[in-house]
């Protein structure tokens, strides 16, 4: 890999796009070299390129293509585990089954993989730091989002775990818990659907991928001996998952 070995190492999964592009930015701001992981080759590349980091395009549901990532870092001090999201809007009577196993392999078994893959490097850094973008939908339930919601909950799990377990070792765990964020996430939940996704942030102001990002920037600053366990950020607009303000157009 062609990093400066002076540098902290941060690998960032889902860097091609949204919160994952933003917080590659804000942590190459700060002097990481940032492993940025999508599979989408041509948008990860662009990222790297632009922030002098490396691309590694992989699937993070696919075993040997996050082996193959992990056995190409020589050294690793931070990971953000933000590539996931959401498939469908369906009742439970009606859950289409490869969405779930969908959000299921992206969300859990993705971030399963990777933090196991990566720990023994992150322990060795002597200061590791694992961000883990969950969303209020780890702790929250609505209607049409039970696959989506079971995911969360179960990666929240998985990394919260993760804090007991790793405790008098040197590595931080921040979970990251947003609400409504305008990136491609809608655009994917609804299959590419623009006016469907466009429509769930009518009416009001959702937060930024740079949002999130620059509090994961914060997070990934402080001094080693401080452990932010649990962020939650929403809009100003935004209560619960299903509680918002809906303006009329225009105003
Ligand atoms: N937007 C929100 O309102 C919101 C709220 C709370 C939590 N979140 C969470 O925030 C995280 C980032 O979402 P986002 O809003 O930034 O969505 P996004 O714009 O759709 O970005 C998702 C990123 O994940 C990557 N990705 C998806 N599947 C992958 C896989 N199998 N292997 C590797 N990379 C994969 C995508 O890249 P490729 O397609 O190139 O692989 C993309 O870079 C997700 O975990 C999401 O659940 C989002």
């Amino acid at each position: 890999m062609t990093s400066d070995s002076q540098k902290r190492v941060a690998v960032v999964t889902g860097a091609s796009a949204g919160i994952g592009e933003a917080t590659a930015k804000t942590l190459a701001a700060q002097g990481f070299h940032v492993v940025a992981v999508a599979r989408r080759a041509e948008r990860v590349t662009a990222v790297a390129d632009e922030i002098g980091g490396t691309a590694v395009v992989a699937d993070v549901t696919d075993e040997s293509a996050v082996d193959a990532l992990a056995r190409q870092l020589h050294r690793v001090d931070v990971l953000v585990n933000n590539a996931g999201g959401a498939k469908g809007l369906e009742p439970v009577a009606e859950a289409d089954v490869e969405h779930w196993r969908w959000m299921w392999e992206t969300n859990v078994l993705g971030t399963l993989r990777v933090t196991r893959a990566l720990l023994p490097k992150l322990i060795a850094s002597g200061d590791g730091l694992i961000v883990t973008v969950t969303s209020i939908a780890a702790f929250e339930i609505y209607d049409g989002g039970s696959g989506y919601t079971a995911a969360k909950h179960a990666q929240s799990a998985l990394h919260r775990t993760l804090r007991g377990e790793l405790l008098g070792k040197p590595v931080r765990l921040t979970e990251i818990a947003p609400g409504m964020v305008h990136t491609e996430f809608s655009l994917v939940r609804f299959d590419g659907d623009r006016q469907r996704a466009d429509a769930v942030y009518a009416g009001m102001t959702p937060l930024t991928a740079t949002d999130i990002a620059e509090v994961i920037g914060f997070v990934a600053t402080r001094p080693p001996h401080v452990n932010v366990d649990q962020i939650v950020i929403r809009p100003r607009d935004q209560a619960t998952a299903t509680r918002r303000v809906t303006r009329p157009a225009g105003r």
